[in-house]
């Protein structure tokens, strides 16, 4: 009798809640945790992680579960097969994370056959979206970034550039689309070199464009080592004191690192979409919620906030769906997102699953002891110029 009633009771709490609603939801992390970009997936999970200790760990009645996958990228191969194994095996509701352009794009066919969406934290390359109709992007392009630096220049007296790009994707995008506006405006490119994604040596690429005199190199190279070798190669050449500038994309002056980089960095002007410096309450909850969830982290950057925003759109978009997975009326939901990141306003073009934004002209300056990037004119609204 006593087993009856406890039976009864179980199937009565069954019935109360739909089926799928016990079930966790399950999002599939991809990105580098170890090797020279391990940072990328560190700052991706710890944003992710920082929404969910802010707003508890269930979305829709479904504990949100991160089923984290290392690449130890940048390895496209290891990418696809982590993200098929989730998809397949472990039955993922979302794949996330994507720190590296070409492991985003190994993935983006998987998403697409296996239907599954596609929530882009860091990969900055502008095709990427246009992969899979699955895909849908938080964190910003390179085109979306770089054409206002080129915008900015001219207008501030920097007619003749250098442009150094790191040879893949987000780098050639960058060289692009900062030199398409700059030479718009009225500047002249006078050289443009393209540096391996791995380990250049910069000296002989920085003496080049010392002799060529510019007025400024703009720079992208993607965030962390890569800029703080640059950095090194500049200050040792003697590329200030000839009273050649730098401008770039945050990408270089990196809130993660810029505290390592020093002196050198003081003064650069770039464009980008997030500093931790950025005045608001949402940036202030964001900063505490991550220090909370992160304490040995450092300082978050641009990917966290990527991986914080991308969250929350995840779980605005289950909730929506009533907690009942269905991956194409969550792409529809996707597109209809807007809302106020710790960056500023943002919202996802319905056209092409980017993300629309501000993007900041900022200065580095030291506050309190600390390196900055601080903002003090912007783009608002800004689209990926590429699409
Ligand atoms: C990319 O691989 O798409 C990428 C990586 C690091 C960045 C920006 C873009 O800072």
């Amino acid at each position: 009798m006593k087993r009856l009633v406890v039976a009864l009771g179980i199937a009565a709490a069954a019935a109360m809640v739909p089926a799928q609603a016990q079930e966790p939801l399950r999002i599939g992390v991809v990105a580098s945790f170890s090797g020279p970009f391990a940072d990328y997936g560190e700052q991706i999970e710890g944003g992710m992680k920082a929404w969910l200790k802010q707003n508890g760990g269930t979305v829709a009645g479904r504990k949100v579960e991160l089923l984290v996958r290392d690449t130890t990228g940048p390895a496209p191969e290891v990418a696809k097969r982590l993200a098929q194994e989730l998809v397949v095996r472990d039955k993922v509701d979302f794949l996330a994370g994507f720190g590296l352009t070409p492991e985003a794009l190994a993935v983006a066919p998987v998403a697409t056959q296996a239907k599954t969406p596609m929530v882009i934290m860091n990969a900055a390359t502008s095709v990427i979206t246009t992969r899979s109709p699955y895909a849908v992007r938080f964190s910003m392009t390179l085109p979306q970034i770089s054409a206002p630096m080129g915008t900015w220049a001219v207008k501030n007296d920097i007619k003749r550039v250098y442009t150094l790009v790191a040879d893949y994707g987000p780098g050639i995008d960058s060289e692009t689309w900062f030199s398409k506006f700059f030479k718009d405006g009225g500047g002249e490119i006078v050289g443009s070199v393209r540096v391996p994604l791995k380990g250049p040596e910069f000296a002989p690429f920085i003496q080049r464009i010392k002799d060529a005199k510019p007025d400024a190199v703009f720079v992208f190279v993607p965030a962390g080592e890569l800029g703080i070798a640059f950095m090194k190669s500049f200050q040792e050449r003697g590329l200030k004191a000839a009273g050649i500038k730098v401008i770039a994309t945050g990408d270089l002056t990196d809130d993660h690192v810029i505290d390592a980089m020093g002196d050198p960095v003081l003064g650069i002007i770039n464009t980008f979409h997030y500093s931790a410096a950025h005045d608001s309450p949402e940036n202030k909850a964001f900063l505490k919620a991550f220090a909370e969830a992160n304490p040995s982290a450092g300082r978050p950057n641009f990917m966290a906030v990527a991986g914080y925003d991308g969250m929350r759109a995840i779980a605005e978009v289950v909730k929506g769906l009533g907690g009942k997975m269905d991956a194409d009326k969550a792409m529809e939901l996707f597109k209809q997102m807007k809302f106020e990141s710790p960056r500023g306003p943002i919202s996802i073009d319905p056209a092409t699953r980017d993300i629309v934004q501000t993007v900041y002209v900022r200065r580095v300056e030291r506050r309190d002891g600390h390196l900055y990037n601080i903002e003090f004119d912007k783009f608002p609204d800004f689209k990926d110029p590429a699409k």
